[in-house]
């Protein structure tokens, strides 16, 4: 299997992109850059830019949150097929918690322009994110 495809196929498997047909996978998976993650490196950090979008292909992240008083807790944890990174990109603000590799982790990254051009082209996907925003969200509220 060519490389285009075996990234076809994980992104044909992942929920967020249940809405993409083959076309649009295809795009989506010329777009993609692969990562590797080693356990302990920190993928995104609370309070920089955000330059792209993750999605896991495999591994486990951490997603802690440092609060102002120095106190951190992890607020989610995410395996295959989990997003984040989208929160920063949306309104081009600083990252909202630090992402760590937990074990070693392969992401599937989109670059932020192509994160905002995927999102013009396919509302549905934009639907997806918005309904695991709202998620994320009111677990966030609950534990306030
Ligand atoms: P972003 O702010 O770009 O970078 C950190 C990411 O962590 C964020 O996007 C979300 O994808 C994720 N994240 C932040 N806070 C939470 C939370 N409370 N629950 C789950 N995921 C979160």
């Amino acid at each position: 299997m060519t490389n285009l495809e075996e990234i076809i196929k994980f992104l044909n498997n992942v929920p967020l992109f249940k809405p993409l047909n083959r076309r649009q996978l295809e795009l989506l998976a010329k777009r993609v850059l692969d990562r590797d993650y080693p356990a302990g490196a920190t993928i995104v950090t609370q309070g920089k830019g955000g330059e792209g979008f993750f999605v896991v292909k495999s591994g486990k992240v951490e997603v802690v949150r440092e609060r102002a008083d120095g106190t951190k807790s992890v607020v989610n944890t995410l395996s295959d097929g989990d997003f984040f990174g989208e929160m920063a990109l949306l309104d081009d603000g600083p990252r909202t918690a630090t992402c760590i590799a937990v074990e070693p982790t392969k992401c599937y990254v989109l670059p932020r322009w192509d994160f905002v051009a995927v999102l013009r082209e396919e509302p549905d996907m934009a639907v997806v994110i918005l309904e695991e925003m709202a998620k994320r969200f009111r677990a966030a509220l609950d534990v306030l």
